[in-house]
């Protein structure tokens, strides 16, 4: 049976997870009051820096006494220079569930060379919460991109822990409550739930990792892009916008735009109201199929932005073809882009929920899923 081709299309075909839809309100007009071609360290620059991590901080609702700072190299950046600056002063647990936190493992056992507690899960679950021991610095990624599984909550990170925890949730932040007192180091990207531009990353630090930072020098080589101390005290400028090196004043100005959108949608409850409605249209198409599922296992730990599906059809012959074509076909039709699987994660789709995205784009975008199904069933036989 093949469908017939679907009346109406998503206005904004693309559901990628990263670089993630601008936002409803974004036109390039709206970065006219960019400080192009001025200097980063000339008050107009300085302003703008320090506007944009004290509106993250309204925003996200962090606590005044938390650090935060705009650093290189996206999140990437962001978290390699939390791991390199902070780890090897106890022991380490590397919680790895999907790609990226098999990637922070890779480099906290490989190249930093520590002997590190790796505990993994399959993709679609989550390792055993209980089992870690917070004795230990604890490094996870809160949404697991690649996944689409994220934790449920914060709960079961101890208050009194004697160790960091380290938190990539640059695909949860802006969409997903993150409880700061369980946080030592959080980091994002503006290139994902915000729809911003990718190159400059966001280090937010407790009281705990600073001073973390100001008692242990790690005995590796740091070059000077992640060094966040000097002579043992934190280089407070950078948390004031005084960037460690030259940050985009363009990709800064679309940060704020972003921002100001955030806001006018509500803040963070408007977000992740956003997101949640955006996932619960897929969940209501998934229900209703029993073709498709999500990659999660346990609906309690379902990302609200990267949403993960793998297709469950016995006529299938070669899943990850299969998938692929789908996928291809939805691209080539304009009606979604960039939305296969990632390349190390289980075959399947990975729709985009996060708040840029409109919620009638991804209602739109359910009957093209049932289309190009059929039409790949058909192609098959
Ligand atoms: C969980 C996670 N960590 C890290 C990254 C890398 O982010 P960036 O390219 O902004 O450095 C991504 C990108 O998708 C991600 O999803």
């Amino acid at each position: 049976m093949v469908t017939e081709t679907p009346a109406t299309r998503p206005a904004n075909p693309r559901f990628s997870s990263g670089p993630c839809a601008k936002n409803p309100a974004f036109t390039l007009d709206t970065l006219s009051d960019a400080a192009l071609g001025r200097s980063h360290r000339a008050a107009i620059g300085k302003d703008k820096l320090k506007a944009a991590i004290e509106e993250t901080r309204e925003i996200l609702g962090i606590p005044a006494d938390y650090k935060i700072g705009i650093v290189p190299a996206s999140d990437t950046g962001a978290v390699e220079m939390a791991l390199w600056s902070m780890l090897g002063a106890r022991g380490v647990e590397m919680l790895v569930w999907e790609s990226f936190g098999a990637g922070w493992a890779t480099d906290v056992t490989k190249q930093l060379g520590l002997d590190a507690v790796v505990k993994t899960a399959d993709y679609g679950e989550l390792p055993d919460l209980a089992s870690i021991d917070f004795a230990n610095d604890v490094v996870f990624t809160w949404n697991g991109t690649t996944s689409g599984v994220r934790v449920p909550n914060g709960d079961w990170i101890p208050a009194d822990r004697e160790g960091l925890t380290i938190c990539d949730a640059t695909s949860a932040a802006f969409a997903q409550a993150l409880p700061w007192d369980k946080l030592d180091v959080t980091t994002y990207s503006w290139q994902k739930v915000l729809g911003g531009e990718a190159a400059h990353g966001m280090l937010i630090l407790s009281p705990r990792a600073v001073e973390r930072l100001e008692s242990y020098t790690p005995p590796w080589p740091l070059p000077k892009i992640f060094r966040l101390t000097k002579g043992g005290k934190l280089i407070e400028g950078i948390f004031r916008g005084e960037t460690i090196n030259t940050p985009s004043m363009l990709a800064v100005e679309d940060y704020l735009q972003a921002l100001a959108w955030a806001r006018s949608v509500g803040g963070l409850e408007g977000l992740i109201a956003r997101a949640d409605a955006n996932t619960k249209a897929i969940a209501d198409f998934v229900e209703m199929r029993d073709w498709i599922d999500f990659l999660a296992h346990d609906p309690a730990t379902l990302s609200n932005t990267s949403v993960c599906l793998k297709f469950t059809d016995d006529r299938i012959k070669d899943g990850a073809a299969f998938a692929k074509a789908v996928a291809k076909r939805l691209d080539t039709e304009g009606v979604a882009y960039d939305i296969g699987a990632y390349r190390d994660a289980p075959a399947g789709l990975r729709i985009w929920c996060g708040a840029t995205v409109e919620t009638a784009d991804i209602a739109a975008l359910m009957p093209w899923l049932d289309w190009a199904f059929e039409a790949e069933i058909a192609a098959q036989a």
